[in-house]
């Protein structure tokens, strides 16, 4: 199959959510809306820029986005990206785009951040303009148009068919394909395959969870019919999919049922941690994709755009935590951009303060003898990570799961110590009687969701050689064997002694807490 079809390398990019600065940059409610978004909101233009300019010089001559080109759908958003979209193509470039959920809005309003106020005006695109926005980036190209999804094909050199896919509706209320579009997709599929095409699928919205963390915490942005949708896909012999949506670098793949596998290949974000695009080399007569990861090569205050993107989001957190055990004035102002209102943080801030004070102080080394029954580590095991803030290791899991692979294999002081803890918690619960998946469904304990975090146990996000066409058998994914904690019994009658003990300290501390706040804040009330 696909014998004579020469291997060919592009570039995909994803969730470039340009952001226009008409819409408004300065100011309270704009600091907010900036300071609480993963995407960076006002150097969108500066960044996507010096992408624009890296792609440009590139050798790849595709440039493939596969959706979320702007911030919310705001028309200045939309010309000020298509400017620069339409700039690659002036520089040889052929640019295929499709859209997503971001990109339009059902009434036509948008938000405009004016002083403290963020005012919802009238200036956003809806669905039905996006086609005269985007028909040169593809749907004027194309050999075949479905127009209720917006999808089309386009024969993008000998051999190679691009199938862009619009999954932003199924008419069902949820991202996906309808069944009269799926239709339609069949057909095309068909037709390559008559005329031995390789297809590249590309769609937005991802089709398999990129970490079984996101699939507690965010089933709902999975495609909408996903499980169906790749069995047919599988059926027809497209095994594979671009996608973007999770702003997440991942590359995921499952064994249907008659043993086809099916990958999914995500494209994080170009506005946010870890800023990042695929370059990706097509091998059809070998069956294979090389799949490979670039970084955005932009500058942000003269800092290299990822050291950037992870402070702004990923500092924020550390920074919060800092602040709320040192400084109540500035943690109030800080919390203001996660929607708590600074009053109340000069209510209670001071009661926050001691445990933000021990929790930002808090290092391994402290915690590990915590759990060193569970964990089954001896002191000098752990020695070279002592001094490791928990604080910084935790956001760093949360850094990864965006970035992709994370280094914390099951040997590793890490992963035992991180594990040890949540048995004890785990175990607390239990005397509790409490289930984490009555409130998280899927998640069967507190050890189960996190650990998919501590590290990658499928394929490497970052960079791998996929085989297509392989029968292989199917692969039982192995369930890690969580540990049994007994300490949450006496974790609590322990606190509860405590706390009984300490009662009357613990009131004094409270009601002069209250005083001395009082006087100090009461006018901030
Ligand atoms: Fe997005
Ligand atoms: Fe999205």
């Amino acid at each position: 199959m696909y014998e004579g079809i020469k291997p060919l390398k592009l570039n995909v990019i994803s969730d470039i959510h340009f952001y226009a600065r008409e819409m408004g940059c300065e100011g309270k409610a704009f600091d907010k809306a900036n300071a609480s978004a993963s995407n960076e909101l006002y150097y969108s233009k500066e960044i996507l820029t010096s992408l624009m300019d890296q792609l440009a010089e590139d050798e790849c001559e595709i440039v493939l986005v596969s959706g979320d080109t702007t911030c919310h759908a705001e028309r200045k958003s939309h010309e000020g990206v298509t400017a620069l979209l339409r700039g690659l193509k002036e520089r040889g470039k052929k640019v295929f785009v499709i859209t997503a959920t971001h990109d339009f809005t059902g009434d036509g309003y948008t938000h405009l951040y004016d002083g403290d106020e963020r005012k919802n005006v009238p200036e956003g695109v809806k669905r039905e303009e996006l086609y005269e926005f985007y028909r040169e980036f593809g749907p004027d190209q194309a050999i075949a148009y479905h127009e209720d999804s917006m999808s089309f094909v386009v024969q993008l050199c000998d051999g190679y068919r691009l199938f862009a896919l619009n999954d932003d509706r199924n008419h069902k209320g949820a991202s996906g394909f309808s069944d009269e579009c799926f239709k339609w997709i069949e057909e095309q599929i068909e037709d390559a395959k008559k005329n031995n095409q390789f297809i590249i699928p590309m769609t937005h919205h991802p089709m398999l969870s990129p970490s079984p963390f996101y699939t507690i915490i965010g089933k709902s942005n999975i495609m909408g019919e996903a499980e169906k949708r790749i069995d047919e896909f599988t059926e027809l012999g497209v095994n594979y999919m671009f996608t973007g949506h999770t702003h997440m670098q991942d590359i995921s793949y499952k064994y249907t049922d008659n043993s086809k596998i099916f990958y999914d290949i995500t494209t994080a974000g170009s506005v946010g941690y870890p800023a990042t695009f695929r370059q990706v080399t097509f091998d059809p007569a070998k069956g294979q994709i090389h799949v490979d990861s670039v970084d955005v090569k932009a500058e942000i205050n003269g800092r290299p755009v990822k050291e950037h993107l992870e402070d702004k989001f990923f500092g924020m957190i550390r920074r919060v935590i800092q602040k709320a055990g040192t400084d109540i004035p500035e943690f109030a102002r800080m919390a203001t951009a996660f929607s708590v209102k600074e009053e109340l943080i000069y209510k209670i801030g001071w009661i926050i303060k001691p445990f933000a004070k021990l929790l930002g102080s808090l290092t391994i080394g402290k915690l590990a003898p915590l759990c060193k029954k569970e964990s089954g580590l001896k002191k000098s095991d752990w020695a070279a990570i002592k001094n490791e803030n928990v604080v910084n290791f935790i956001v760093s899991l949360v850094a990864n799961l965006y970035g992709g692979d994370s280094p914390y294999t099951p040997e590793t002081p890490h992963y035992k110590i991180t594990m040890g803890i949540l048995a004890i918690i785990d175990s607390i619960l239990a005397v509790f009687g409490i289930k984490i998946g009555k409130l998280l469904k899927g998640a069967e304990s507190v050890q189960s969701l996190v650990e998919p975090l501590l590290y990658n146990n499928g394929i490497c996000d970052e960079k791998a050689t996929l085989n297509l066409f392989d029968n292989l058998p199917s692969k039982e994914q192995t369930k890690p064997n969580f540990i049994k904690s007994k300490k949450g019994l006496g974790v609590i009658i322990g606190l509860a002694v405590g706390v009984i003990a300490l009662l009357p300290l613990i009131l004094l501390w409270l009601i002069i807490g209250f005083i001395i706040n009082w006087i100090k804040y009461h006018d901030k009330f």
